[in-house]
């Protein structure tokens, strides 16, 4: 009987360290932003720079944020950034939206993919 809820409680912890690997670490993610995206992204709702506003992007349409001016293949490419979408693009902009205006190569490390995204997701 004991035995039993020992083994559980391993499998568990085993469990749940194995999905926050996955998860992503958004203190690391913030550092990836900073130096990749911060130049033509901000954070803050409503404020667009070369690229649009990151606020509130998991879950979001593609091309939803008023005011800023998207290139045609951004504005109808009819995706949800969710993290899936997110990791896709992040790796290779132009494979997910050809025809982007995003001009960044992409961010080839999955881990820090995965960091870069947990951290978009604390940005609503
Ligand atoms: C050189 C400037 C530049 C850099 C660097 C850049 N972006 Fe962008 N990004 C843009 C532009 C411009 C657009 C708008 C694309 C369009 O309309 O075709 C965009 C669009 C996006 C979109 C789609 C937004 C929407 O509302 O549909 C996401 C998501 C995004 N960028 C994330 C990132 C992330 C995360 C990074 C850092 C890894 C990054 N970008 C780096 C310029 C940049």
């Amino acid at each position: 009987m004991c035995k039993r809820i020992l083994l559980m409680s391993v499998v568990v912890g085993v469990a749940m360290s194995g999905s926050a690997a996955m998860a992503g670490d958004a203190g690391a993610g913030k550092a990836v932003f900073q130096s990749s995206c911060s130049i033509c992204h901000s954070v803050q709702s409503g404020q667009n720079k070369i690229g649009p506003t990151l606020f509130g992007v998991v879950g979001r349409k593609t091309g939803s944020v008023a005011g800023y001016s998207y290139s045609p293949a951004n504005e109808k490419a009819e995706l949800t950034w969710d993290n899936a979408t997110l990791d896709k693009y992040l790796e290779s902009p132009r494979a997910v939206v050809p025809g982007t205006k995003m001009t960044y190569g992409g961010l080839k490390d999955p881990t820090k993919r995965a960091d870069l995204i947990a951290y978009l997701d604390t940005l609503k």
